[in-house]
């Protein structure tokens, strides 16, 4: 028996909904692949601070160090909002993607051809697109530092600063151009080069970079112009690589083309080698949904598929990874579906739905 060690950190608001149905997946698909995952759950996000007063105590950080992979739910809410506040939930989230290394976040967007009446957008524009935006996740303005606010000359002003230095452009470039070669060798950089110096080294980063890899052809774009083509002629895309802030507002916006934020899974991953693959922290890109929490309407879907990634990328189990994603797909396609995606089931009737999948007995290959 395979046995795998995940730190399981469900946080806040639709995270512990969501992250136990994505338990019941794993568990289900190492029922029927050989495998056993050990769970070891730890506070993080509101949770922690209303029970510790820190956001990621250094339990939590431990369990994350000495496990495989990490299974998160979402950190955040109104109660933990006061901006005035010494402590915020997200701070969990960035500690833990500096202190665990995690530089690289993908996010897969795909237009599941089900799914015509749940996007806003035509089916004929969004018909075939698939996509993964590669965002750097440990630096630029989330890290930057000065950061904070000060009063100068009795004036009020806060700052955050924009860094990048060459080698973590470098190494996040040279990944996303290794995944461009991996699916259709289009690789899309975008930046803001026509107003920012930490822009400008990143182009000039990313053209030292693709003559290595002859195969993919590379383009440089605007953020601005890129966040109206990507709703435009998503098909356009393949891979675009992009800095940290830039690739959180384009992954929300793109979830448009899948039809639902409730679908879009990431991988944060950094260069630590598991047993079975890399290690890396797996959440759904969505937030908390406060005005939902509770309700049981929440789509389990984003945090299933990105349970399969961690299935695929950190603890080797291929077969459990396809079979997690044929149910994801099979539930798109005839299966309950939740609000966001114009039904009106319940997260447990999907789950239940899900499960039934991953029970089904396998095929015999011929
Ligand atoms: P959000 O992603 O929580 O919600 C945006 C919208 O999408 C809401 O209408 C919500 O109801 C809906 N939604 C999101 N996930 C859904 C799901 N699985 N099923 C159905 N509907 C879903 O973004 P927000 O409202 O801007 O942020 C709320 C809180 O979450 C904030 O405190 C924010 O900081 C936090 N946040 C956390 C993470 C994370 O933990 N990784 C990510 C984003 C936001
Ligand atoms: C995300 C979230 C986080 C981010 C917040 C909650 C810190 O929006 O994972 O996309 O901005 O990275
Ligand atoms: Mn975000």
């Amino acid at each position: 028996m395979r046995r795998h060690r995940v730190a399981y950190l469900p946080g806040d608001g639709i995270g512990a909904e969501v992250c136990e149905v994505a338990r019941r997946c794993v568990d289900a698909s190492g029922l029927r692949f050989g495998f056993e995952v050990t769970w070891d759950e730890q506070l993080v996000g509101g949770a922690a601070i209303d029970a510790t007063g820190e956001p990621l105590p250094a339990a939590t950080l431990d369990s994350c160090r000495e496990a495989d992979a990490v299974l998160l739910g979402a950190v955040g809410g109104p109660r933990w909002d006061d901006p005035s506040a010494a402590v915020r939930p997200e701070d969990a989230l960035l500690g833990l993607r500096s202190a665990l290394e995690l530089f690289a976040n993908l996010r897969p967007v795909t237009a599941h051809p089900a799914l015509e009446t749940a996007s806003p957008l035509r089916p004929e524009v969004r018909s075939g697109a698939d996509l993964l935006i590669v965002r750097e996740l440990t630096g630029g303005l989330y890290f930057g530092r000065p950061q904070g606010r000060s009063t100068d000359d009795g004036v009020e002003a806060a700052v955050d600063t924009l860094r990048y230095t060459r080698p973590e452009i470098e190494r996040i470039v040279e990944l996303a151009f290794g995944l461009a070669e991996g699916r259709r060798g289009r690789l899309t950089s975008v930046d803001k080069a026509n107003v920012l110096a930490s822009s400008r080294l990143w182009r000039e980063v990313v053209d030292e970079i693709a003559p290595r890899h002859p195969s993919v052809s590379v383009e440089h774009a605007l953020v601005d112009s890129t966040a109206y083509l990507i709703l435009t002629q998503p098909g356009h895309y393949d891979v675009i690589v992009t800095e940290n802030l830039f690739g959180d507002i384009l992954s929300d916006e793109a979830a448009a083309i899948a039809g639902s934020l409730g679908l879009l899974a990431s991988a944060s991953l950094g260069t630590r080698a598991t047993e079975q693959g890399r290690f890396g922290l797996y959440e759904p890109v969505h937030g908390s949904a406060p005005a939902i929490t509770g309700l049981g309407i929440s789509n389990p879907l984003a945090t299933v598929a990105s349970a399969a990634l961690m299935l695929r990328w950190s603890l080797g189990e291929v077969e459990a990874a396809d079979a997690l994603d044929g149910a994801v797909s099979a539930a798109i396609e005839d299966g309950p579906r939740t609000g966001d995606l114009g039904g009106s089931d319940g997260t447990e009737a999907v789950a239940g739905f899900l499960m039934a999948q991953l029970m089904l007995p396998q095929e015999v290959p011929a």
